[in-house]
């Protein structure tokens, strides 16, 4: 038991709260007593107490009365009560009314000794339970609160496309299970979006979702995050800490970015999944926690298992239910669906009076390839929101939209005829016809038509000569 505990004693007997006390300090705690209620409870509003054995059977203030006001005034300090011999009634009176304990006279001092020793260690383990408690709900009211910046908390992922309701269709039937997900994806896709979707459509969506950020940590700081640490683990380590791993108890952890992890790190992280124990950095007592993982990483999976910086075993271990988040370009239907889902989202913040978007703006943006995918959609977006002066958003709102992307998307979408191609003449045609376009829209300025392709002016007037373009 640490830090001393201090017992007030109520008694009327002076040879009884005599005895006690002594009893009392032998057992290494500090004692006050009182010869009677008024006294006892003037005593405890002073100095405080941890534990007070009074007397039930005392003139004026008695027992009863002073369990009253203790509860009401003091409701940690615990209160055990000496009864009669015979009057059990009035014992469980006093229990109902919050005394932790009775003792019944006579009794032998072995039997109180341990009464008190017990009644003080259950204290102090109550006491430890609710501050963890508390430190826990503010964890989680600091997460949850964490998830719903993200805009959409609760994962909605917009999106009709094939490849979109299928990734719809995965995270409704994986978030039934407690299996390891791995989710892959080019940056900016929605791994994310995934995880938290799984999550809270799982049974255990009233826990946590705990997210950590694999690659934004120093291999150190990335354990003591994951596992948690000790006091004085390593310098620095004031007091202990609980890693993500516990935090995410009951709940979902996500570890993103897994595929930057060092060795060290790998060999630690597997033992975890395997037994799902962990001991805390510079701890000996081994902790279980009951998590569900899902894990992402842009790292294909094919590379992430050839390659020699993550570990096989790991990568089984993680890969047992994978699912592939495809790239923006690879399902196109779904660029106006998103574009109107952040015109709606972000015109509030950008306090843009657009409400809509203009048929070719959306052309524009529906023919881009986007390879920062959903993330680099959500930024034009909310640039162009900004620009924009009217109730719609123009293709002029869109400066920072790449133009050459247009152009190769269409390029990229013109396939390869059965019979095979000339690619060196399919080429030229092809930049031909984008040269012509430029000049066009430009009303032949050349200048602007240069910029319109990502190309300095002594490169664009050799192009103009190579096809003959006035
Ligand atoms: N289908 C979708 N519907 C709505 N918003 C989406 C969708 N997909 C992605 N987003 C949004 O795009 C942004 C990027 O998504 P997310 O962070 O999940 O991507 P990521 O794959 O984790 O990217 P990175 O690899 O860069 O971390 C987020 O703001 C997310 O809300
Ligand atoms: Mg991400």
């Amino acid at each position: 038991m640490s830090a001393l505990k201090q017992v007030l004693i109520i008694d009327d007997h002076d040879s009884m709260r005599a005895g006690l006390e002594l009893l009392i300090r032998r057992r290494g705690h500090a004692t006050m007593s009182a010869e009677g209620g008024q006294e006892g409870l003037r005593l405890l509003d002073e100095r405080g107490a941890d534990l007070i054995i009074t007397d039930l059977k005392m003139a004026r203030v008695d027992g009863m009365e002073v369990l009253k006001q203790v509860k009401k005034s003091s409701p940690d300090t615990e209160v055990l009560v000496i009864t009669a011999h015979g009057n059990i009634e009035t014992a469980v009176r006093a229990m109902k009314m919050g005394a932790c304990d009775f003792i019944t006279k006579p009794f032998r001092s072995e039997e109180f000794a341990i009464k008190v020793d017990r009644i003080l260690r259950e204290r102090e383990e109550r006491l430890r339970l609710q501050q963890e408690n508390m430190a826990l709900r503010v964890e989680n009211t600091y997460l949850r609160s964490e998830a719903e910046d993200g805009g959409t908390p609760y994962g909605e992922m917009v999106g009709e496309s094939r490849g979109m309701r299928r990734i719809q269709r995965f995270v409704e039937r994986v978030a039934r299970s407690d299996s390891t997900v791995m989710v892959y994806g080019e940056s900016g896709t929605g791994k994310e979006l995934v995880a938290r979707g799984i999550h809270a459509r799982s049974p255990r969506h009233r826990g946590p979702f705990v997210r950590v950020n694999c690659g934004a940590l120093a291999e150190g700081v990335l354990d003591s995050e994951l596992f948690g640490h000790e006091r004085g683990a390593f310098t620095g380590a004031e007091r202990q800490r609980r890693g993500r791993f516990e935090l995410a108890n009951g709940g979902t952890l996500f570890l993103d970015e897994i595929s930057t992890i060092t060795t060290a790190t790998q060999v630690r992280l597997l033992r975890v999944l395997q037994e799902r124990e962990l001991e805390r950095v510079g701890g000996e007592k081994t902790i279980s926690v009951d998590v569900r993982i899902v894990a992402a990483t842009n790292t294909p999976a094919d590379e992430l298992l050839s390659g020699d910086d993550f570990r096989d075993d790991l990568y089984y271990r993680l890969h047992v239910v994978p699912v592939t988040v495809p790239p923006l370009r690879e399902r196109k239907d779904d660029i106006p669906l998103l574009v109107d889902h952040f015109v709606q989202k972000l015109q509030p913040r950008t306090r843009s009076q657009a409400k809509g978007v203009d048929p070719a703006a959306m052309k524009r943006l529906v023919a881009y390839d986007w390879p920062g995918n959903v993330r680099e959609l959500e930024n034009v977006i909310e640039q162009a929101l900004v620009l924009a002066e009217g109730n719609a958003l123009l293709e002029d709102d869109l400066p920072f939209l790449p133009n050459l992307g247009a152009g190769a998307g269409k390029a990229a979408s013109a396939g390869l005829p059965g019979e095979g191609v000339n690619l060196d003449k399919a080429v030229d045609g092809m930049e031909e016809k984008l040269i012509r376009q430029a000049l066009e829209r430009t009303g032949g300025v050349k200048a602007e038509a240069a910029r319109l392709l990502g190309l300095n002016k002594s490169t664009f007037y050799a192009k103009l000569k190579k096809y003959g373009v006035q």
